[in-house]
């Protein structure tokens, strides 16, 4: 059976002292809850956050990574060093890493070996822009990422992955997909995954939704078969709207 994940990502947003208030918020709020909450924070909170969570349900987790292990890489975080700061997830491949980084498949591939060969949980996001739902190539766009990020990886590897489906035109614009549309979408990736390696591999991982998910919105996603959970940017800045969107979860 698949476990209901909610995360957060506070994409480039906190200070040390907004993550302090936070917390004092949000802990207390869960310290009874028995479920799986996540949440990506910019790698300079990292290690503070990921101390202050110490035995709670949370697990902080970066947005990010190189694929590359040290060296001369200027601005480049590598998997040690966020595991170093006390990450225990890496999101790969958002898409706004996609579309303003020009993160390719072949790099998200690189970034997903590297973080599984160290232990490092992937949240692999994909999803089609406006442009290429309305072209109707959603299906096709959603199979090239998920065989260029994935194929290659043993089926003990691929059962290690969480993905995300978010649709581009969906992040961060208010218009969340219908719950119908994302958990079709969701079969879709399943069957992909069931394509690259087995029907088995395919039932393990979870598949999360995001894209304009609020407080109000949250339960009629996680009703549908095959959404797992939500990946959730804006409305996990407030503790009060992330501690609701927790608990309907
Ligand atoms: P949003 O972002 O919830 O603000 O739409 C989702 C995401 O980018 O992960």
């Amino acid at each position: 059976m698949r476990q209901t994940l909610i995360a957060g990502n506070w994409k480039m947003n906190g200070t040390l002292s907004q993550a302090e208030k936070y917390l004092e918020t949000l802990l207390p709020q869960i310290s009874s809850l028995n479920k799986n909450i996540l949440l990506a924070v910019p790698f300079t909170l990292l290690s503070t956050m990921s101390q202050r969570v110490k035995g709670s349900s949370l697990k902080i987790g970066a947005q990010n990574m190189s694929d590359q292990d040290m060296g001369a890489f200027t601005g480049e975080i590598s998997c040690s060093m966020i595991q170093d700061a006390g990450a225990r997830f890496v999101i790969l491949g958002h898409s706004e890493r996609r579309h303003l980084q020009q993160e390719t498949d072949e790099l998200i591939h690189k970034k997903l070996m590297k973080a599984i060969s160290l232990h490092m949980q992937p949240i692999l996001c994909v999803g089609e822009t406006l442009q290429e739902k309305e072209s109707g190539e959603a299906e096709k766009v959603l199979h090239k990422q998920l065989q260029g990020a994935l194929e290659g990886l043993s089926s003990e590897e691929a059962s290690r992955v969480v993905l995300a489906y978010e649709p581009v035109w969906a992040i961060g614009t208010g218009v969340n997909a219908t719950p119908e549309l994302a958990d079709a979408m969701h079969k879709f990736c399943r069957n992909v995954l069931c394509e690259l390696f087995s029907k088995e591999i395919a039932e393990l991982v979870p598949i999360l939704y995001g894209g304009s998910v609020k407080p109000d919105n949250i339960t009629s996603f996680l009703q549908k078969e095959h959404i797992d959970g939500a990946l959730i940017g804006g409305a996990s800045l407030d503790p009060l709207s992330f501690l609701r969107i927790i608990q309907s979860s």
